[in-house]
């Protein structure tokens, strides 16, 4: 079995991080949600992995290399533009051939254990398995109406009144029955190959299509408050660790914390679940429970909760709690004592700010 990760599109919902960075390499609990995937997929012992990339193409080669790194293979599959998730599997025959694969959408973050579904499928003669899971808002998501028997009835892309609550997680397992699906199906009204459709064919065409509903929490992390939801549920699972390589001086360390190699927190508290990391500076300082603290950052005379700091940025001096705040790379948050006293903001396009 293989498996291929949808690691393309605009990311437009993540403004402004995305002008800059592919959504899929934002870190939560200091690992990029795209790592996490190749992680889940590995679980299931899965070593061929084929990632479809879009413009931020460059970038995630970078982070990802040839993934020996994580014990896989990783094959970069160039898709020319975002025409669906059905489009991106269609470009991805060649790297697939006739075996039955694993697709994972690279955005999402699911509780773990999801590995033994993908090695049943691998051995069962299922035609198709989808992963549900029960939601609010379902109308964000492509949804599926099951028959009273559990049989999938129907599965409908975004829809305005949503037929149940169960949502399609983006995890889906194919046998080579979906070249047929994929090549009959035509772009939807927002003008893009759905997967739903192409499953919908299949169901349609009579192959099994089985739905696996996931007890587990999941976020897909298409927005701001979505990385901060993931990043409080993947921290609260994190095994602490304190790097013998950090210093920790008159500090007050919760147990679920972790700190990575290089880190130093001077006269300062930190509760967990937190992490702080590599060649992180902490000082005079309180960093509270769900926060994200990622490599070379520097904290001093702040209170800080529930947030994701990315790397290389500076918070100095404030005099406010800063909380459920998604801060990023090289950033500068610092209080300033000149006159005229007054708010003074570099913001760059689609930026937001919460002023008391
Ligand atoms: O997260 C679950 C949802 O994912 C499902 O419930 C929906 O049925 C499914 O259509 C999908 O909806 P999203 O609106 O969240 O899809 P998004 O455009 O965010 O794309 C998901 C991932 O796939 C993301 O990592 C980008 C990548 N992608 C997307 C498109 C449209 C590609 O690689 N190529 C594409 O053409």
């Amino acid at each position: 079995m293989k498996g291929l990760i949808l690691s393309g599109g605009k990311g437009t919902r993540l403004r402004p991080f995305t002008y800059t960075q592919a959504k899929q390499l934002i870190p939560v609990a200091n690992k990029p949600v795209l790592v996490r995937a190749i992680e889940t997929i590995r679980e299931a012992d899965i070593t061929e992995i084929g990632i479809v990339v879009g413009d931020t193409h460059a970038e995630i080669e970078k982070a990802l290399g040839n993934g020996n790194q994580w014990g896989v293979n990783i094959t970069y599959i160039p898709q020319p533009s975002p025409d669906g998730l059905a489009h991106a599997v269609k470009i991805s025959h060649d790297f697939l051939g006739d075996e039955r694969f694993v697709m994972y959408l690279g955005d999402n973050v699911i509780q773990g254990g999801i590995g033994s579904l993908i090695r049943d499928f691998a051995e069962s003669d299922w035609n198709s398995q989808i992963v549900l899971k029960e939601v609010e808002n379902a109308q964000s998501y492509g949804v599926a109406k099951l028959r009273p028997d559990g049989s999938i009835e129907k599965l409908i892309e975004k829809p305005k009144v949503p037929p149940s609550n169960l949502a399609l997680v983006g995890i889906y397992m194919f046998d080579p029955h979906i070249w047929e699906a994929v090549n009959a199906i035509k772009p939807s009204p927002r003008g893009e190959y759905e997967i739903t459709d192409a499953i919908q064919w299949m169901i349609d065409a009579g192959y099994q299509v089985y739905p696996h509903v996931h007890k587990g929490w999941w976020v897909d992390t298409g927005k701001a408050p979505d990385m901060l939801e993931a990043n409080s549920l993947v921290l609260e699972e994190l095994k602490p660790n304190i790097s013998p390589e950090s210093v920790i001086e008159n500090s007050q360390i919760d147990r679920r914390v972790t700190v990575e190699r290089g880190a130093r927190i001077i006269n300062s508290v930190v509760r967990g679940p937190t992490i702080i990391g590599e060649n992180t500076v902490i000082e005079n300082s309180y960093v509270g429970p769900f926060t994200s603290i990622y490599h070379h950052v520097t904290i001093q005379n702040c209170e800080i909760e529930r947030s994701i700091i990315l790397e290389n940025s500076a918070i100095r001096d404030l005099h406010r709690r800063l909380q459920d705040s998604l801060i990023g790379r090289d950033v500068t948050i610092q209080h300033s004592d000149e006159k005229p006293q007054a708010l003074k903001m570099n913001l760059g396009d689609h930026s937001t700010v919460w002023i008391l």
